[in-house]
C-alpha cells in the first residue's frame, strides 16, 4: 500500500520505516526543513536502534522519502497523524499540532480523488478524534466522513525497541469510524501475527491511556512496596520475582527504583486526569505524587548521610531509561536539580544522553567515563541501569573520597557501600 505518516517524529518515523521494511511505500511529512533533509540523507535525528540502517536501506529501494507538507505526495491509502501531543502548563493535552495535521489532512483529501483513510496515531484523550479531527478533515476537505475513512490506532512502541516492537506487538488496535475504514487497516496489518481488536474510535483511545496508566500504576506499585520493603531490611526485588510467577500479576514492570519517566507515562496519565471532567481520577493522581517523591526520597537518603553543600556527587546514569539519548522526564533532571538546590557539586556521566542534558544543566560537570565521574567523589547516585555501569567493580569504586553508593536501579552486584533506593 502506499501510505505517508504526518510528524516525522518518533512515531512518525519509526512506523514509517517498519511499514517500508513490511513491503509499503511510505511517505513521511514534516513541517521542519532542515529535518526533512537530515532524514533524506539517511541520518535519524534522535538514537533509536536499528533505525538508521533500516532508513538507508529503504531510501536506497525508494520505497520511503521525507518531504515538507503535504501538497505534492502522491494518492495514498491511508494518511497516518504521528505528530505529538505535549501537555500544556497544566498537565492537559495540547491538540495545537493534532488541529494542524488534521487541517493539512482535509486539505489533501480535497486534492485526491481516492479513497482514503485517515489514521489517528497520535494519543489523544478519548473523543477527540470525533471531536476535533473529523470536522477539520471534512470542513478542509469538503467531503463528508464516509467519502474518507477515519480510524484511530494507537501505537504502543518502547523507545530502544520500537522495530522491534512494531515488527512484533502484542496486539493491535483498530477503532473504526466505519467497516470500510478498519478493513483497509486490517489488510494492512494482515502479515503481523497478533491479536487485532476492532472497536469504536473513543475505545481504541481509551485503550491507550488505559494500559500507560496501568503500567505507570504497576510501576508506583512496586515503588510503594519497596519503600516499605527497604525499611524492613526486605529485598523488593525477591518479592517480585516472587509475585511475578502469579500469572495474573506478571513479573514485566515490576522493578523498583527511582520511578517512571520517558515521554509517555507523566504525559499521558496528567491528560487523562485532566480530561476526566467530573470525575476525580485519585488512584491515578496518586501514581503521579508517589513517582514524583520518589525522585526527591534518593536526594533525601543523601541528606541523611551527609551535608550535601560543596560536595562532589557523581551522578550516573541521565537518559529515562538505558538505550536512549531521550531525557524526557527523566528522574535525572530533577535529581540533579534537587542537589544542586542543596549547594553540591554535582559531575555527570551517561553513555549517550550528557548532549541534551547539557541543554538543561549546563552548569554542572561532564565527566568522560563513569571512573572519571566517581574520581574524588563524596557520593555516588546511580539513575539509568546502563548495561556499562553493571560491569562496575570494586576498583571503578575505590577513587571515591567516601563510599556512599545509592542506586536509584538496581545495577550493581556485591560492590561495598551501596544500597538501593528500595532494597
Ligand atoms: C512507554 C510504554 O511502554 C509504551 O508502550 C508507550 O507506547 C510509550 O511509553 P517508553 O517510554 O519507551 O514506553 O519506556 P518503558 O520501557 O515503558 O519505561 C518507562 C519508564 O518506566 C522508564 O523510566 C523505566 O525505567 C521505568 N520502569 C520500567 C521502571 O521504573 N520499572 C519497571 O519495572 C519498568
Amino acid at each position: 500500500m502506499k501510505l505517508a505518516m504526518i510528524g516525522s517524529g518518533y512515531v512518525g518515523l519509526c512506523t514509517g520505516i517498519g511499514f517500508a521494511a513490511k513491503g509499503h511505500d511510505v511517505t513521511c511529512v514534516d513541517t521542519d526543513a532542515p529535518k526533512v533533509s537530515m532524514i533524506n540523507r539517511g541520518e535519524v535525528p534522535f538514537y533509536e536502534k536499528g533505525l538508521q540502517e533500516n532508513l538507508r536501506k529503504f531510501l536506497r529501494k525508494k520505497t520511503f522519502r521525507a518531504k515538507v507538507g503535504m501538497r505534492d505526495v502522491p494518492a495514498v491509502d491511508a494518511v497516518f497523524v504521528c505528530v505529538g501531543t505535549p501537555a500544556d502548563k497544566k498537565g492537559r493535552i495540547d491538540l495545537s499540532y493534532v488541529a494542524a495535521a488534521a487541517q493539512e489532512t482535509g486539505n489533501y483529501l480535497a486534492s485526491i480523488p481516492s479513497y482514503c483513510v485517515v489514521v489517528v496515531k497520535s494519543t489523544v484523550v478519548p473523543g477527540t478524534t470525533e471531536s476535533v479531527v473529523v470536522p477539520a478533515l471534512e470542513k478542509h476537505s469538503g467531503k463528508k466522513i464516509g467519502q474518507f475513512g477515519v480510524c484511530s490506532s494507537p501505537e504502543f512502541l518502547k523507545e530502544g525497541k520500537a522495530l522491534d516492537d512494531f515488527m512484533h506487538p502484542n496486539y493491535v488496535v483498530i477503532g473504526e469510524s466505519d467497516k470500510k475504514s478498519g478493513n483497509v487497516l486490517k489488510k494492512l496489518y494482515a502479515g503481523f501475527r497478533a491479536p487485532v481488536i476492532r472497536t469504536n474510535i473513543r475505545t481504541a483511545e481509551m485503550i491507550k491511556y488505559a494500559a500507560n496508566a496501568f503500567l505507570a500504576t504497576k510501576i508506583s506499585f512496586i515503588n510503594e512496596i519497596g519503600n516499605m520493603c527497604r525499611q524492613r531490611g526486605i529485598d523488593a526485588y525477591t518479592v517480585a520475582d516472587a509475585i511475578g510467577n502469579d500469572k495474573r500479576i506478571g513479573r514485566l514492570f515490576l522493578d523498583a527504583g527511582c520511578g517512571f519517566g520517558g515521554s509517555c507515562f507523566t504525559k499521558d496519565l496528567s491528560a487523562l486526569i485532566s480530561s476526566a471532567d467530573a470525575y476525580d481520577p485519585r488512584l491515578l493522581e496518586e501514581v503521579l505524587q508517589l513517582n514524583i517523591r520518589q525522585r526527591k526520597r534518593i536526594v533525601d537518603m543523601l541528606k541523611g548521610k551527609m551535608q550535601l553543600k560543596n560536595k562532589r556527587i557523581a551522578v550516573l546514569g541521565l537518559s529515562f531509561k538505558p538505550d536512549t539519548d531521550d531525557i524526557r522526564d527523566a528522574a535525572a533532571v530533577d535529581v540533579i536539580q534537587y542537589l544542586r538546590d542543596e549547594g553540591a557539586q554535582v559531575v555527570a556521566y551517561d553513555p549517550k544522553a550528557m548532549e541534551n542534558t547539557r541543554k538543561v544543566h549546563p552548569d554542572i560537570t561532564y565527566a568522560d567515563s563513569a571512573r572519571e565521574a566517581l574520581a574524588g567523589a563524596d557520593a555516588c547516585l546511580i539513575l539509568t541501569e546502563w548495561d556499562e555501569f553493571k560491569k562496575l567493580g570494586e576498583k571503578d569504586f575505590a577513587s571515591m573520597k567516601n563510599r556512599i553508593i545509592v542506586e536509584g536501579r538496581r545495577v550493581l552486584s556485591g560492590v561495598a557501600g551501596s544500597e538501593g533506593i528500595c532494597w
